[in-house]
Order: structure tokens, then C-alpha cells, then sequence
């Protein structure tokens, strides 16, 4: 399976002083390199057929990066909607996978619809701060939800430490981009209570891309316990917590999609 190796840094004010290369500013890149394998999409397919129903749907990722997790959806979808606070990503959602997108922070999305599917498989739930915020996130969601509608979500729990630092946690094949090659790497830096330190590595050939991002930055993992938190946000309940890998029932340890609809 891909790397659901998550999210990223978020942007500061301090970036407009002293710009950093960023993944999120080109798109096109981060669509090429964290595409979703055929497997990681038929495991959330079928969580939504099995919680949702069949297709078509009205999907939303609240948090649609290049909107990689709406194209594969998009021959099921009766709309594709993206929402996300970095620019370059929304024109890019727009304009390559044909998506209503909209400029916004994903803890108040405004859109003039409501959904099937709320869906974020990426892990952005790592950046958000503590479980109360994630619990009253998912109630907002489920507010934009249609009748019969679902909530899925990625979530990144607690795993034993690793046994040695730094460690290599997932790394692509070169990939083709536009005028060149691109490949990405994750490594874990640091294993903390609640947090890893990540370093993301993107190296590129050709096609006037910058030859290398490299990004460090902390991501909530969370405590098998956050799961009991979960389990009746505002308005919602919590239905399944499966393998990412697989689609089973699964304890909360490792990559886990969560899936919420009305209460
Ligand atoms: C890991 S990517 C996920 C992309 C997409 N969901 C996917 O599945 O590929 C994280 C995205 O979340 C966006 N993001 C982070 N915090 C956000 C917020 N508070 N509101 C909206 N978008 C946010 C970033 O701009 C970035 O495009």
C-alpha cells in the first residue's frame, strides 16, 4: 500500500518573511508522489458502500490537498467537492480534477451542499491538536452529511517505538512529472509521547522543479484511548475502526479509517 504518511507542516505567518519550500505549493508533485494505490481505494470503496450504500455519491474531502483522494472516486461520485486553506491546491483540484473546490479552513468548510461522504484518508486528523477539537470536527462534518451519509476518516494511532532512530518509513519509485522525475521519502526522526517528528524528502530530476524539499515537522499520533473519545462526537457515532491495509475491524494501533454517521 502507499504511504498514508500524513499531512505536513502547517503554514505560518513566518513563511511570508522567509519562504520555505513547501510540498503544498506544488501540487502537481504531491498529486504524483502520494497518489493512492488501487488497494487503499477499494478499502474505503467498500466501507462506503457498506456504510453508505451504493454509488453514486456526493463526496467530500475537507481537506483535499490535490485532490488525490477525490479522483479515484470521481467515475462513483454525483459530486466531487474539495475544500482546503492553500490556494495552489484548490486551483489545482479544480482545474485537474474537475471538483467544485473552495478556499477554507476545514474545521468551518463552506459549502452550499451536503454529502454522502465526508472523507479524508490522508491522516490531516494528525494535525489537529487534541481529541476534543477532533470530536467536535467530526460533529461539524457530520452537520454537512445528506441522510444516510458517513464520515470517514484516517487516523494515525500510537505503535510500539521504534527499535532504532532514524528509520525509514516508506519511500516511492522515481515518478514521472511533468519534464522529469520525482520521488519522495518519510523518515521517522523522532518517537514521542502523542508525537513523531517526520522528515519528508522530495528529490526531482529535470522539468525546473526545485531538486529538493526537505521538510521537518511533528504530527499527533494518537493514544489507543482516543478512540473511547470518539465514540459519540456532537450529533454522530462511531460505527467501524478498520486496518487501513485492509478494511478489517481493528483495534487502534497504527493507520485506522474511522467511520461516523448520524446518531
Ligand atoms: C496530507 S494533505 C491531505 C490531502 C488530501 N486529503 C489527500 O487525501 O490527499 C493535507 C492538506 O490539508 C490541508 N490543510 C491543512 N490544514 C488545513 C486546514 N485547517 N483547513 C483546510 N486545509 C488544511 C493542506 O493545505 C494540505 O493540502
Amino acid at each position: 500500500m502507499s504511504a498514508h504518511i500524513v499531512a505536513g507542516p502547517v503554514l505560518t505567518g513566518g513563511e511570508a518573511l522567509a519562504p520555505a519550500l513547501n510540498l503544498y505549493r506544488f501540487p502537481h508533485l504531491y498529486d504524483v508522489l502520494k497518489a493512492p494505490d488501487d488497494g487503499d481505494v477499494a478499502v474505503v470503496r467498500e466501507l462506503i458502500e457498506r456504510f453508505v450504500g451504493p454509488a453514486p455519491w456526493a463526496i467530500l474531502d475537507p481537506a483535499c490537498g490535490p485532490g488525490n483522494w477525490l479522483r479515484p472516486f470521481a467515475p462513483h461520485a454525483a459530486l466531487l467537492a474539495g475544500n482546503d486553506n492553500c490556494p495552489e491546491m484548490v486551483e489545482y483540484t479544480r482545474a485537474c480534477v474537475g471538483a467544485h473546490t473552495v478556499l477554507g479552513d476545514m474545521y468551518d468548510p463552506q459549502l452550499p451542499h451536503t454529502f454522502d461522504v465526508i472523507l479524508e484518508a490522508s491522516g490531516v486528523t494528525s494535525l489537529v491538536p487534541d481529541a476534543a477539537t477532533l470530536c467536535r470536527w467530526v460533529g461539524t462534518l457530520g452537520s454537512l452529511l445528506s441522510k444516510g451519509g458517513a464520515v470517514v476518516l484516517l487516523m494515525n494511532f500510537e505503535t510500539p517505538p521504534a527499535a532504532e532512530l532514524p528509520a525509514a518509513l516508506w519511500q516511492s519509485d522515481w515518478r514521472p512529472v511533468p519534464g522529469g522525475f520525482a520521488r519522495i521519502r518519510y523518515d521517522l526522526l523522532a518517537d514521542m509521547p502523542g508525537a513523531q517528528r517526520i522528515r519528508r524528502t522530495v528529490e526531482t530530476e529535470g522539468g525546473g522543479w526545485p531538486p529538493l524539499i526537505v521538510e521537518d515537522y511533528d504530527l499527533s499520533v494518537w493514544p489507543s484511548d482516543t478512540l473511547q473519545a470518539l465514540a459519540a462526537p456532537p450529533g454522530m457515532r462511531l460505527r467501524a475502526c478498520v486496518d487501513a491495509a485492509n478494511g478489517q475491524a481493528a483495534d487502534a494501533q497504527g493507520e485506522r479509517l474511522l467511520v461516523f454517521t448520524a446518531a
